[in-house]
């Protein structure tokens, strides 16, 4: 399972680089905004920083205008991939950008049916977002099952994101489902690396260590 991480923030970026948890990155406006820079450097460092694929997102929402975005965007680096809505305009230019040989990741996507099309479509990645799902009341996870058992149904290449992760419920149901990736805030990286009992033990260990010497 390929753990991406969902931020814009090359600090965090760093940080898992450091523990190896970075097989690629995702970004979106909203993250791009948080961090009060001009997004132009920060997508310069990251992708600087970053081998594996880095999801960039086309704020234009007319084919017309998302398939020029993506060019200008995939002109940045080998390893971006340009995120695109899942939408009739963005379907149009999946298929396009896929003619060119220009990657893309279908984001936005909150049932299996999307999920399909973007493969049909010619998208290399789909991004279900569990959490937002989670937040109405609907179970988000249940749409990962259903978006597998399709694309292993008609052998469709298209690589699963799980996204707008939340906690690392979310991450062991991802991996215990099989999805190709979860894309992960680097708080939650963190929670998944940690555990209580790990501290206690290794302070139980030194404490007994010390003892010996007395
Ligand atoms: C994924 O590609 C999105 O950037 C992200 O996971 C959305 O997460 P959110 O619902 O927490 O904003």
């Amino acid at each position: 399972m390929k753990f991406f991480l969902d931020t814009a923030n090359v600090n965090e970026i760093r940080q898992a680089l450091e523990m190896g948890l970075v097989d690629g990155v995702t970004t979106n406006p909203s993250l791009l905004a948080k961090e009060k820079r001009d997004p132009q450097d920060t997508i310069r460092e990251v992708l600087a920083l970053v081998e594996g694929p880095v999801s960039l997102e086309v704020l234009a929402t007319d084919t017309e205008g998302m398939i020029g975005e993506a060019r200008k965007l995939a002109s940045l680096g080998s390893n971006v991939v340009v995120k695109i809505p899942m939408t009739e305009d963005g379907m149009k230019a999946v298929r396009t950008l896929a003619g060119e040989g220009i990657r893309t990741n279908v984001t936005l996507v909150f049932q299996p049916v999307q999920a399909l099309i973007a493969a049909k479509a010619g998208a290399d990645y789909v991004s279900p977002f569990i959490g937002r799902l989670d937040d109405i009341s609907t179970r988000g996870m249940n749409i990962i099952e259903e978006i597998i058992a399709i694309y292993t149904n008609y052998g469709f290449d298209t690589e699963i994101i799980v996204a707008s992760v939340r906690n690392p419920m979310h991450v062991l149901e991802a991996a215990l489902l099989g999805a190709d990736i979860a894309t992960i805030p680097f708080g939650v990286i963190k929670q998944l690396v940690n555990h209580p009992l790990t501290d206690v033990g290794i302070e139980r260990f030194l404490k007994d260590y010390e003892g010996l010497k007395k």
